[in-house]
């Protein structure tokens, strides 16, 4: 949810802070900005809409000089606007800013300040109050101001009287240094400038940076202070072959299960740390939340009690947590603000399933089994999502005793993916007024994730229920406009499922069913009942890629959404 890019060196700034937001787009893309320092001036230009907007105000006013920072955005204060897009500066263009994260007291600072403003923005608000902080330096200034701050930031700012030099200043949201020779990068996403440099530092809650050409110096609240150098972790390489990211990820699905099974070699030991477990809760948000109710049926054998929570209602609720209590937390970013803050809350043994490491989650957690589905980047998670289903499995056979059979699943997913086109059944979607994916036991968590997916980026209002409840409510819906996925990979119900295609059909509404046998609509492979859901959803999380081509939509950037959302 909003991404921070900065350089400084010896090459042209305006590029590499423009290749930086693409990569970061899949934060936020309602607006960007860079700011640019040069003969003692920073020129900013800004503008709403995607950084391809951005690109088109650049080629006819390019911005010279080898300091910058940049931004982009996913609105939260203030509409998504130019004058809202940040960078933002004081009214005297003393200080530019880009910022991550929410002011809360923002209202409050401005009023007991008296800070003249001139956007919704919160933003402008930091901005202008380090304009009128009293200290002589710079970064005594920061450390100051961030002292009144409630709420959540990672902050790259330039001073005008120090136009050379980019501070940071980070609380809660991700900030990332790189360094490569004479170039130095700063990013919410240390991926975004990998290309760039082989290691990265990262800055903790609380930590403070001060840059300038060739020399990165970190402090904390009291002190200057040496942090570690963290590696970028190996990962498989993959071609863009597709136009869209999401086509891209789908099919590299394979590759990523592949890795992950590997990887999760080591972590073996998290064995020990289920001993004495009394109790469980799955807690995550979106996506993740779908493979946590998968979760839960993964890890029944246990035979001790496991709840499954979305981490906005978690916060909120009242739990039985004790020291034996396990809280497992799974997020593809590992910086999802309400799962992150549910954390927080859990003082009992704490496990993250993440994707991205060194991630504010995994920092949270006392213990962290990490994925290996590679970057994902477009908003709707599909390969990360089949790996987090598989590190459920994984971490079954480890408990069990079981040996793990992944290669067949690998196999066919692979073969399954090269021949699946959805075309003609996508352009059928769209001929219905009314979507529903239905399903019995597991199929219907399927039924659940195919309906965000399809929603989410065709905003198709389409829902997802038991295939037993229909009858119960949800059938009234029921009429010739309305087009029913039925998921059906359990052999014991597939009679059931064909009662359930009846009652469809007999209120005029079209069935297909989706099942690892030859009669089903949508013939699936047929593997063990553990590893299904890793396959069932594949045809869904494409069929909802293909509608939202067909549509004339970029799945890739949903409207109003974010792949990572920062805030509460
Ligand atoms: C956002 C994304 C979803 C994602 C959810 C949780 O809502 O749009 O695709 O499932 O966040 O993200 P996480 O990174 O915690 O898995």
């Amino acid at each position: 949810m909003c991404g921070i890019f900065g350089y400084i060196g010896k090459k042209d700034a305006e590029n590499l802070l423009i290749e930086g937001l693409e990569n970061l787009e899949y934060r936020g893309y309602d607006s960007a900005g860079i700011a640019i320092s040069n003969n003692n001036k920073v020129d900013i230009i800004k503008h709403a809409g995607k950084v391809e907007e951005l690109k088109k105000v650049l080629k006819e006013k390019h911005l010279l000089g080898n300091v910058g920072i940049a931004h982009t955005r996913w609105a939260t204060h203030g509409l998504p606007s130019e004058l809202n897009a940040h960078p933002h500066t004081d009214i005297l263009k003393k200080v530019t800013i880009v910022h991550n994260g929410i002011i809360e007291n923002y209202l409050e600072l401005k009023k007991e300040y008296n800070l003249k403003t001139i956007t919704q923005s919160d933003t402008e608000v930091i901005a202008s109050l380090l304009a009128i902080m009293p200290e002589k330096d710079n970064l005594e200034k920061i450390k100051n101001a961030t002292k009144l701050f409630k709420g959540t930031y990672a902050l790259a700012i330039i001073f005008s009287n120090e136009p050379n030099i980019i501070y940071l200043a980070k609380k809660e949201s991700p900030l990332m240094v790189g360094k490569s020779g004479d170039d130095i990068f700063i990013s919410s996403d240390a991926n975004a400038f990998k290309k760039y440099c082989k290691d990265f530092y990262i800055l903790k809650n609380n930590e403070f940076a001060k840059i300038k050409y060739n020399k990165i110096e970190f402090f904390n609240k009291s002190k200057k202070i040496n942090k570690k150098i963290n590696k970028f972790l190996n990962t498989f390489s993959f071609e863009n072959k597709n136009k869209y990211l999401m086509q891209d990820e789908i099919v590299q699905t394979p590759d990523a299960l592949r890795e992950t099974a590997t990887f999760f070699n080591n972590f073996k030991n998290i064995k020990n740390y289920f001993n004495n477990v009394n109790k469980i809760y799955l807690v995550a948000c979106g996506t993740a939340y779908h493979s946590c109710l998968f979760g839960k049926k993964y890890l029944e054998f246990l035979n001790i009690p496991i709840f499954t929570e979305i981490a906005s209602e978690f916060k909120y609720s009242k739990h039985l947590i004790d020291k034996n209590t396990l809280c497992i937390f799974v997020s593809q970013s590992g910086e999802t603000a309400d799962t992150l803050s549910c954390v927080k809350k859990c003082k009992c043994k704490t496990l993250a399933i993440t994707n991205v490491p060194n991630s504010s989650i995994t920092f949270a957690c006392k213990k962290t089994i990490l994925m290996k589905a590679g970057w994902e980047r477009a908003v709707a998670s599909t390969k990360a999502y089949s790996c987090q289903l598989l590190v459920f499995y994984l971490l079954k056979c480890l408990l069990k005793n079981e040996k793990a059979k992944t290669n067949t699943l690998i196999r066919k997913s692979k073969e399954y993916l090269n021949k699946l086109n959805l075309k003609s059944l996508a352009s059928k979607v769209l001929n219905y007024e009314k979507i529903m994916f239905i399903g019995r036991q597991g199929d219907y968590i399927t039924a659940k994730e195919s309906a965000l997916k399809l929603k989410e980026i065709s905003y198709i209002n389409c829902t997802a229920c038991p295939s037993g409840e229909l009858k119960h409510g949800t059938l009234a819906l029921v009429d010739d406009k309305t087009l029913i996925f039925l998921i059906s990979t359990q052999k014991n119900l597939i009679s059931k499922n064909l009662l359930t295609k009846e009652e469809i059909e007999a209120r005029g509404g079209k069935c297909l069913i989706a099942g690892d046998f030859d009669e089903a609509d949508i013939v699936l492979p047929h593997l063990s009942s553990d590893l299904m859901p890793i396959i069932s959803i594949l045809p869904f999380q494409s069929l909802a890629c293909e509608v939202s081509i067909q549509k004339g939509y970029n799945p890739d950037k949903p409207r109003n959404l974010s792949k990572s959302v920062t805030v509460e």
